[in-house]
């Protein structure tokens, strides 16, 4: 039986318990600073950039591959994104395309955790550039410890977290929580 309650699905960041906000740099419609790791630009993105996400997940093949994310209907996509954009949002680039977004939601000193990287540019870093940028942020912040829920057959999400230093908290019913001491 899983010990996280059933309702939280999909890195539990869609219907999970509302979390503290936290806002992301300064806002305003600047672009923010990032740091480049490789062929990858790491940066913050704020809730006013919420259609750069729109358009990344748009043509995010395919949908729903993580516990039901990304949503396939388009306005039950945009209201997760706002709901993840409260929190500590990265997004990855790559020349002028964004191609990747990790999204950490605090509550008290816990993190939880959702990353994507668009199919077209998987398995070249992307995630682990911006794991390393938001783990850093996250350590400023205070959080103590991440975590994510994933399904236990999504291999390529099993392997990043464990090969990132992510382990096992439990595995229940197909899914399975991981943990990362910050
Ligand atoms: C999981 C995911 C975020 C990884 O992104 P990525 O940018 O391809 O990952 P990286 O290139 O940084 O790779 C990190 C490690 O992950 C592992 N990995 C990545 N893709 C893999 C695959 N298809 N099969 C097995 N291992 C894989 C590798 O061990 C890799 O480390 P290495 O390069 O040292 O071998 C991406 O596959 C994805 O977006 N999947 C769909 C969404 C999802 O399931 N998100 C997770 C739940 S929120």
């Amino acid at each position: 039986m899983s010990p996280y309650p059933k309702k939280a699905v999909g890195c539990g960041l869609w219907v999970g318990p509302q979390p503290t906000a936290h806002k992301g740099g300064k806002g305003g419609k600047q672009t923010m600073p990032g740091a480049i790791v490789g062929e990858v630009l790491v940066r913050q993105v704020t809730p006013e950039e919420l259609p750069l996400l729109e358009a990344m997940y748009g043509s995010f093949e395919p949908k729903e591959v993580a516990l039901g994310l990304p949503p396939r209907d388009p306005e039950r996509r945009r209201e997760w994104l706002k709901a993840l954009l409260e929190g500590i949002n990265f997004v990855g680039v790559i020349g002028q395309a964004v191609v990747g977004h990790l999204a950490i939601m605090p509550a008290g000193q816990a993190g939880e955790l959702a990353c994507f990287v668009h199919q077209d540019y998987r398995w070249r870093g992307v995630a682990t550039a911006m794991g390393n940028a938001a783990v850093a942020d996250a350590r400023r912040r205070g959080l103590t410890w991440l975590w994510v829920l994933i399904g236990s057959d999504n291999s390529p999400a099993r392997s990043a977290l464990l090969n990132y230093g992510f382990h096992t908290a439990w595995e229940s019913q197909g899914e399975m929580k991981m943990t990362f001491a910050l």
